[in-house]
């Protein structure tokens, strides 16, 4: 049977007398991509192509002999990706494109005739002919982002550019005619509706205008004119293609077909001559999105987009996007009755050179720097103010569009973008007292299901190999190359925090659908504790817990170690336990409770205990749901104990220190117990144990616990309050937790109570008895 088949098929080719025909009825599948349909040289391959980092595909036409692959053609559909599992088939009436389900996804639409055979072609034309080989349908001619020599854009012809560099999508941007006069315009995604155009090229005489004609020698003309001038074309050394890029750039590409020569694709011509000074329009974002701003690269031809400080990318995988800011901005932002004055909510961020022409909601004259930026500062419509040296200032509200940096056009130009201190706004959570006993009940729950995943975790353990590699997989982590780390910070770039250990970036990891992570480097790791760092990760990746950070996962390549956090947006608890507005008692209350639990589950619930010994609230990070997360935990042990008294000491954060660290002994967890009682106080009082501006406080207030103390017994607790009158309302619980607080900094070890004791004091299930004194702070250094 084989052999017939194969004689069957040579006949067929031969019938047809080119070997780059397709018979009618043949069937391309996605899951045969290693057989698409070949033009007779090779050079060009019509199928299916894996959309990068998706199970999604393009039916396509690409250049076949160079390394990028790079694609010409896609199936002209509002959304050309398809799932895996379409096939399309040559049918007489045409190509027909259908889903795993057997439903139709695309056509070629209404032919003049009956298809006999169809042809991948040596210039990359596509063609579907009837019997007496006249074309009826040509990829040439229903173009999308692309043209290639020998191919014409007829002037009812149009080219669409897609989304992203790897979105195949209907884009932002189209290439189109009006009489003989080509235009590219931006279009209000995703309508039809076309804005001003940015660019257009005139025909110096409509004598005979076919279109936009790219012959086979590379020259693009209309009617007489040449769309590129003295360009070198050399078609029989060198590929070209004219693509509207999905950035708005009409752009003129060559590669060299050898091989020995750079595979790379490279810009021979392009228009406009800057899209980010042309694209100008009252609507529309501009070539980047919206509040981000364009600068021209000359070196590659092309935008590229920056967010401005205090924004973040609205995609994190599309720079052409647009931007978001960090917080809130605008009118209705902030609590107008908390009565914060503007300047301890907002800062103003000088760019220079940097302009959003148009959008402006009032100019104001004769208006220096310092005006203008005290004039937006205290207006909440503005987002950003232009000044210049002429002494105008330009007020702009958001979304701010047309974005653009110039050294040249804007030089003078200063942006002064508002951007927000301050991190919290005043949240409200009304009633607090269901809220307790259902999360007294809920703890309960949760503490069972902790021990369930602890003793499951225990159960399989054993199960599995000791080696290090596998066991830490075994922890759901995920071990990531250190280039991968590199490209998800975008090499590092954004520094969200600096820890005792490393800095912090921030990055997003395209592989797990997005998700925004905090990247610590760890620096100072003696070498001969790369063993406690394996162990340290394992104990750490197996933790579980609503007020801990997640550990998503590690680096450990050559002399790189990272840890790979799930990222907190809204900052710490010295942020907002310092900040400007003040957190109500019932957030305290339900934040002091938070860490309580994180440091109960490190200590005593999970089978390898942990001792986070760096407990401040730097280190408690607060999520979108105002629930505490602690971070860094069991770090500490990474280091020698001498470094990390030294490196403390050094950082003057002594006040947070179990004085054992002090005196050659060894460290338990009572250290945590300590720092814990010491944050403890700092939450009820809203003030750092040790005041930095010592002029802002007496003199016996100077230290915290102290003060506390003396406090305590004079029966002046109120006084930690000042005038919190929801803190004195719940004045049983204030003066109970004060004395907790100070058992918790009891200079013995031993006599401060456990976490586990800690928890059931603060949720009132057992008596407190009356506290000692406390250590005096002079004595403890
Ligand atoms: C070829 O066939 C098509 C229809 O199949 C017809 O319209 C066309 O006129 C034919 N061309 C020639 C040269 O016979
Ligand atoms: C250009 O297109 C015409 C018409 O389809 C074709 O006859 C010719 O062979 C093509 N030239 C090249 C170099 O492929
Ligand atoms: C492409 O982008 C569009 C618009 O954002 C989105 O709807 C679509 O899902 C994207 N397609 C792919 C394959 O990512
Ligand atoms: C071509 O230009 C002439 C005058 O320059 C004008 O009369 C004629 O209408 C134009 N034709 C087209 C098709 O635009
Ligand atoms: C392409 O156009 C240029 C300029 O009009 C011309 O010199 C050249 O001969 C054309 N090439 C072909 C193959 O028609």
């Amino acid at each position: 049977m084989v052999i017939p088949n194969i004689f069957f098929l040579f006949l067929l080719h031969f019938h047809h007398l080119a070997f780059g025909n397709v018979a009618l009825n043949t069937i391309l599948s996605t899951n045969d991509q290693n057989a698409p349909w070949l033009s007779p040289s090779g050079e060009f391959a019509f199928g299916f192509r894996r959309i990068e980092n998706t199970n999604l595909f393009l039916l396509a036409i690409w250049f076949n002999n160079i390394p990028s692959k790079t694609i010409v053609w896609y199936s002209n559909m509002p959304n050309p990706a398809v799932p895996a599992g379409s096939r399309v088939q040559l049918t007489p009436t045409g190509l027909s494109l259908t889903n795993p389900q057997d439903q139709a996804t695309w056509k070629t639409g209404e032919l003049q005739g009956d298809v006999s055979y169809a042809e991948m072609r040596d210039d990359g034309n596509f063609v579907l002919a009837s019997s007496n080989s006249s074309y009826l349908w040509q990829s040439f001619n229903n173009p999308t982002d692309t043209l290639l020599p020998n191919q014409t854009l007829p002037l009812n012809g149009m080219l669409s550019s897609r989304f992203s560099q790897t979105n195949y999508t209907k884009g932002r941007f189209e290439l189109y005619f009006n009489e003989v006069i080509f235009l590219l315009s931006q279009i209000a995604w995703p309508t039809e509706f076309r804005y001003n155009p940015y660019y257009e090229f005139d025909a110096t005489s409509n004598d005979s205008v076919s279109g936009l004609v790219f012959n086979s020698s590379g020259i693009m003309y209309i009617g007489q004119t040449r769309v590129w001038d003295n360009l070198v074309l050399d078609v029989r050394r060198n590929y070209y293609r004219a693509t509207l890029d999905y950035y708005g750039v009409f752009t003129l590409y060559s590669h060299p077909k050898e091989s020995n020569e750079a595979q790379v694709w490279s810009v021979a011509g392009y228009v406009p001559n800057n899209i980010c000074e042309t694209i100008f329009g009252e609507m529309g974002s501009g070539s980047c999105g919206y509040n981000s701003y364009c600068s021209w690269d000359d070196n590659n031809k092309r935008p590229t987009c920056t967010c401005p400080k205090g924004y973040f990318l609205v995609d994190p995988n599309d720079n052409f996007g647009g931007c978001q800011p960090d917080l809130p901005l605008g009118c209705g932002a902030d609590d107008v009755r908390s009565r914060e004055s503007p300047q301890d909510v907002y800062d103003v961020e000088p760019l220079q050179s940097v302009n959003w022409p148009l959008g402006d909601y009032e100019r104001l004259v004769s208006y220096s720097q310092d005006e203008c930026k005290i004039s937006c500062l205290n207006d909440c419509n503005c987002a950003v103010a232009i000044s210049n040296t002429a002494k105008d200032c330009w007020k702009k509200r958001l979304p701010l569009s047309n974005g653009k940096f110039s050294a040249s056009s804007e030089s003078g130009t200063t942006a002064l973008l508002k951007i927000r201190i301050q991190p919290l706004a005043n949240l409200n959570h009304p009633s607090w007292k269901p809220a307790l006993i259902g999360s007294l009940i809920g703890s309960l729950v949760i503490i069972a299901l902790l021990v369930a995943t602890c003793v499951a975790i225990i159960l399989m353990k054993p199960k599995k190999t000791t080696h290090h590699v596998s066991s830490l997989v075994e922890t759901n982590m995920n071990s990531f190359s250190y280039e991968a780390l590199k490209e998800a910070t975008n090499e590092f770039n954004e520094e969200v925090g600096r820890g005792s250990f490393g800095i912090v970036y921030k990055g997003t990891l395209n592989s797990m659908t997005n998700t925004v992570i905090a990247v610590k480097r760890l620096e100072r790791l003696a070498e001969e504790r790369e063993k406690e760092f394996r162990n340290e990760l394992r104990a750490i990746g197996n933790t579980c817990h609503k007020n801990l950070v997640r550990l998503v996962g590690f680096c450990d390549e050559g002399i790189h170690r990272l840890l790979v956090y799930e990222f907190m947006n809204n900052g710490n608890l010295a942020d907002i336990l310092f900040g400007k507005f003040k957190p109500h008692w019932n957030q305290r209350v339900n934040l002091a409770l938070g860490i309580a639990r994180g440091l109960l589950y490190l200590h005593e619930e999970c089978d390898t205990p942990i001792i986070h010994c760096d407990i401040k609230p730097q280190n408690i990070l607060i999520d979108e749901h105002l629930r505490v997360k602690i971070s860094d935990f069991g770090l500490a042990k990474l280091l020698h104990f001498n470094q990390s008294q030294t490196h403390t000491m050094m950082r003057g954060t002594v006040g947070y220190i179990a004085p054992e660290w002090f005196k050659n002994v060894s460290v338990t967890a009572k250290v945590d117990v300590y720092s814990y009682g010491v944050m403890l106080l700092e939450i009820i009082s809203c003030r750092r144990n040790v005041e930095k501006q010592m002029g802002e406080v007496d003199e016996e207030e100077a230290i915290l616990t102290d003060w506390a103390y003396d406090c305590y017994m004079e029966g002046r607790i109120d006084n930690l309050v000042e005038n919190d009158e929801e803190a004195m309302a719940d004045i049983g619980r204030l003066k109970k937790w004060v004395m907790i607080a100070i058992w918790c900094i009891q200079e013995n070890p031993d006599v401060r109570p456990s976490m586990k004791t800690v928890m059931q004091m603060l949720e009132g299930l057992v008596d407190i008895p009356n506290p000692p004194p406390p250590p005096s702070f002079d004595t403890n250094v």
